[in-house]
C-alpha cells in the first residue's frame, strides 16, 4: 500500500441527506484503521481558501440523524481552472493529506476525475445526491430520503386534488433524470410520470387523464421532471390548459423541500457502508473509483464509468406505473 497517513474530506455541489452519515463513516472507518483525518469545508473551494481542519471521532457524533452536510457545500467555479487545482494541490500538500474523499454528484466526481489524473492524487468518491444519476450504482445517499418526502408531499396533495376534482402538475427534482419522478409516481399511485428519458405528447397524456376520469377517477396527478426536456411541470400545466380547459389545472413546484430533513433508515445504512468502503478502497490501494452498490454489493466504478455513461431508466418500471394508472 502507497504511504497514506492524512486522509481529506468533502461534501461538494448539491446537499443530500445522509451526506453527513457519509462524512462519519469516513471519519471513523478512517481513525479506525489508523489514518489522520482532515476535515474540508466547502467542497473544492475549501481546498483554494485552506478552510481545513483535523477530525476526530467527536467532531462527528451525533450528526447521522442531520440533514445538509456539516462540511457545507458549494459548487466551486475556480476548481474548474488550473489555476484553481494548482492551488488546491499545493493546500493538500502544505496540509499534509495524502488522499481525498470526496462525496457528491456528477459535478463533484467530474472535478475529482481531472484533479486526480492532473496530479496523479488518490481520490474515492461517494455518491451523495438525490437525483439517483451516477452509473454503476443502484442507488446514490439521498435519493431514499428525497423519494420519501415527494411521496409524502404528493400523498398532502392528493387529498387536494380529489377534494377539487382536479388536475395536479407537480414537478420534481432529477437534474435531467427520471428517477425521482418515475418511483416517486409508483409510490404515490400518480396517473403518469413526464421524465426527460422518453417522450410523452400532450395528446397522449390528455388521453391517460380523459381515460381515468371517465373511469370516475375524481383526481389525476402527473409528476413531471424538471428538464429542459419535459418543459418543467408549469410549461406542460399551461399546455394541457389551453388545449383541454375542461379541466381545472393546478401546478405544484416541489423545490428543495426535496434535499432536506433527516436521511431515511436505508440512507443512513448505505452512506455508512459507502464510507467505510471507501477506506477499505483506499486500503486496497484503489484510485480514482466511485464507490458503488449493486445488488446489495459494494462495488468499485472508475470514475470515467460513474460520469461519462448515461445510467439507462429500468423499462420495468415504466411498464408498471403504466398498468397501474388506467
Ligand atoms: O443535483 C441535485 C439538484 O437538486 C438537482 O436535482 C437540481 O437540478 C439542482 O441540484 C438544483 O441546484 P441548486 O440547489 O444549486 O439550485
Amino acid at each position: 500500500m502507497s504511504q497514506i497517513k492524512c486522509i481529506g474530506i468533502l461534501t461538494s455541489g448539491g446537499d443530500a441527506p445522509g451526506m453527513n452519515a457519509a462524512i462519519r463513516a469516513v471519519t471513523r472507518a478512517a481513525i479506525y484503521n489508523g489514518f489522520e483525518v482532515k476535515g474540508i469545508y466547502r467542497g473544492y473551494k475549501g481546498l483554494i481558501t485552506g478552510e481545513i481542519a483535523p477530525f476526530k471521532t467527536q467532531n462527528v457524533s451525533n450528526i447521522i440523524q442531520q440533514g445538509g452536510t456539516i462540511l457545507k457545500t458549494a459548487r466551486c467555479q475556480e476548481f474548474k481552472t488550473a489555476e484553481g487545482r494548482k492551488i488546491a494541490y499545493d493546500t493538500l500538500v502544505k496540509e499534509g493529506i495524502d488522499a481525498l474523499v470526496v462525496i457528491g454528484g456528477d459535478g463533484t466526481l467530474t472535478g475529482a476525475r481531472i484533479f486526480a489524473t492532473e496530479y496523479n492524487f488518490p481520490i474515492v468518491g461517494l455518491p451523495g445526491t438525490i437525483d439517483n444519476d451516477l452509473f454503476g450504482t443502484d442507488t446514490t445517499i439521498g435519493y431514499d430520503t428525497a423519494l420519501n418526502t415527494i411521496m409524502e408531499a404528493v400523498d398532502k396533495i392528493r387529498d387536494t386534488a380529489t377534494s377539487h376534482e382536479r388536475l395536479f402538475f407537480i414537478e420534481v427534482m432529477g437534474r435531467d433524470a427520471g428517477f425521482l419522478a418515475l418511483n416517486g409516481a409508483i409510490a404515490t399511485g400518480a396517473e403518469a410520470a413526464i421524465i426527460p428519458e422518453i417522450s410523452t405528447e400532450v395528446d397522449q397524456l390528455e388521453e391517460l387523464i380523459k381515460n381515468g376520469f371517465r373511469k370516475s377517477k375524481n383526481s389525476s396527478i402527473v409528476l413531471v421532471a424538471e428538464s429542459p426536456i419535459t418543459g418543467g411541470a408549469m410549461h406542460l400545466a399551461e399546455r394541457v390548459q389551453k388545449e383541454y380547459p375542461q379541466y381545472d389545472v393546478r401546478v405544484t413546484i416541489l423545490g428543495h423541500i426535496q434535499r432536506g430533513g433527516s436521511p431515511t433508515a436505508h440512507d443512513r445504512i448505505l452512506a455508512s457502508r459507502m464510507g467505510a468502503a471507501a477506506i477499505d478502497a483506499l486500503l486496497e490501494d484503489q484510485r480514482n473509483v466511485m464507490i458503488g452498490i449493486r445488488n446489495n454489493e459494494i462495488e468499485y466504478i472508475p470514475f470515467n464509468k460513474a460520469i461519462k455513461n448515461d445510467k439507462p431508466i429500468d423499462r420495468e418500471l415504466l411498464n408498471t406505473l403504466r398498468k397501474l394508472s388506467i
